[in-house]
């Protein structure tokens, strides 16, 4: 199994609000009806989720109080997941979707995900999730989808993860558009600097680097490709040298 994660940045147009890149989720469900691999998708929030949460100041930081703020973040969230739906649907690929807080309990993934997320993959469908606004341990906050794909990695342990956004991988300083990195380490880290990204309340690219980090730490490859280039996309669903920046799984205890 691999979980691959939709960032905002692909599925969106990050720049209009309230806006999906339909040219964009077309690309990519070719590209995943093509591969036949057994998929698990979380997709992110870009124009929709982040432009709310921005609208009424609600971040990634602490608990969140306000129902109007928590109810309109949420909708977006939903019109983008039924939007994206339809189309991977059109395309072929059965999606069976739902909100993250069916698999949750106070904030923490419960066991019996594993039974549900392997029970709809066996009849050949396709589990989709998303980034959302979520009960944790104390009260609303957002969950990321970068997170819900850290939790999944670590619980279901597939073959490998994999990012998609609009760019083609990592590099040690976007500003000054220095090559992709073919592969990225733990030691290269601190040498890594990141453009500042607007209406984007959990943290851009640097989180999810961390996110992937962590998940390497347990043995699972993890993927940075573009998700608007087919041929790219594939050869990381693939596992293949030429997907973008990957991170080799290690075990973090050594
Ligand atoms: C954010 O999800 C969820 C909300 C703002 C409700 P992500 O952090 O996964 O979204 P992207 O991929 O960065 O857009």
């Amino acid at each position: 199994m691999i979980i691959v994660k939709l960032g905002g940045s692909v599925i969106t147009k990050k720049a209009i609000p309230l806006t999906i890149n339909r040219k964009a989720i077309t690309q990519l469900a070719t590209t995943l009806k093509e591969s036949r691999l057994p998929l698990i998708i979380v997709h992110g929030a870009g124009s929709f989720g982040h432009y709310n949460a921005g609208r009424f100041r609600i971040d990634s930081g602490g608990e969140i109080s306000n129902p109007e703020g928590i109810a309109t973040t949420r909708e977006s969230m939903l019109r983008l997941n039924l939007s994206l739906t339809k189309i991977l649907q059109e395309f072929g690929l059965n999606i069976y979707s739902f909100p993250p807080i069916a698999l949750y309990r106070d904030g923490k993934l419960e066991h019996h995900a594993n039974k549900v997320i392997k029970e709809i993959m066996r009849i050949n469908l396709i589990p989709l999730t998303y980034g959302d606004v979520m009960l944790g341990q104390k009260g609303f906050r957002i969950l990321s989808g970068d997170v819900i794909v850290r939790d999944l990695a670590l619980l279901l342990r597939p073959e490998r993860i994999i990012f998609a956004s609009d760019v083609d991988g990592i590099s040690q300083e976007p500003r000054k558009k220095t090559p992709i990195l073919n592969e990225l380490d733990q030691g290269m880290m601190p040498k890594l600097s990141f453009s500042k990204v607007r209406n984007d309340v959990t943290g851009g690219m640097e989180n999810k680097v961390l996110e992937a980090m962590r998940i390497a730490g347990h043995g699972i490859d993890v993927f940075f490709t573009n998700g608007l280039k087919g041929d790219q996309l594939m050869k990381a669903l693939r596992g293949e040298k030429d997907g973008g920046t990957v991170i080799r799984g290690f075990n973090h205890e050594n």
